[in-house]
């Protein structure tokens, strides 16, 4: 005989601590979630620039505030040091809508094959410009002082594939001599480019 009393708490208990998963991540139970769920801090300081390319990304994605699953939209702050490049990338789900908040920024995007188009543009302290949906792009910062844009993306889960690192940095390594073949290039150049990342 089924001891319905036992059931209904195994119901709930499961209701409880049942993680649905919505493009990877758990969907919370409504009542469990807290205002904390669609907070974050992380952006009141400027990012540490202090590597190779001189810049530093700052995600707001569903992995740093929770409440943002499914809603189809997430943030970046970029901070740039003179110099400073966020390298050439994409984001496999997401158009990106980029605005400078401080300093000179050059940007650019590259359409798809054949005509391989370079789209490219010096944005000033507010401009704003669009990088489509999976278009591999950059930006660099080309004034004296630091510069400072927000980004938004369309999706929760945009992602990130930097292409230098994808293609030269891969675990394990692409074969040297396709990666010689495809850019038409030596070993050594190759190897030297898989060293470094
Ligand atoms: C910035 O990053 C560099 C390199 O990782 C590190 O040595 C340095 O301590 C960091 N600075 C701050 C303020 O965290």
């Amino acid at each position: 005989m089924i001891n319905w009393t036992h059931a209904t708490n195994l119901t709930i208990i499961i209701i409880l601590y049942m993680t649905v998963l919505v493009n990877g991540f758990a969907c919370k139970n409504p009542s469990l979630v807290q205002a904390d769920d669609f907070y974050f801090d992380g952006l009141r300081m400027r990012g540490n620039t202090s590597n190779a390319v001189g810049s530093k990304v700052s995600l707001v994605t569903v992995e740093q505030v929770p409440g943002l699953n499914t809603l189809g939209i997430s943030m970046a702050r970029v901070d740039y040091e003179p110099g400073g490049l966020n390298p050439p990338h994409v984001h496999s789900r997401a158009t990106e809508l980029f605005t400078v908040l401080e300093g000179t920024i050059e940007v650019g995007f590259v359409t798809s094959n054949p005509e391989n188009r370079f789209i490219t543009k010096v944005l000033q302290k507010g401009d704003v410009f669009v990088f489509p949906f999976r278009l591999v792009h950059f930006q660099r910062n080309i004034g004296n002082t630091n510069a400072l844009a927000i980004s938004t993306l369309s999706s929760q889960n945009p992602g990130i594939v930097t292409i230098a690192n994808a293609v030269f940095g891969s675990k394990p390594d692409i074969s040297t001599d396709v990666l010689a073949k495809a850019f038409q290039t030596s070993n050594e150049v190759i190897e030297n480019l898989q060293f470094k990342f």
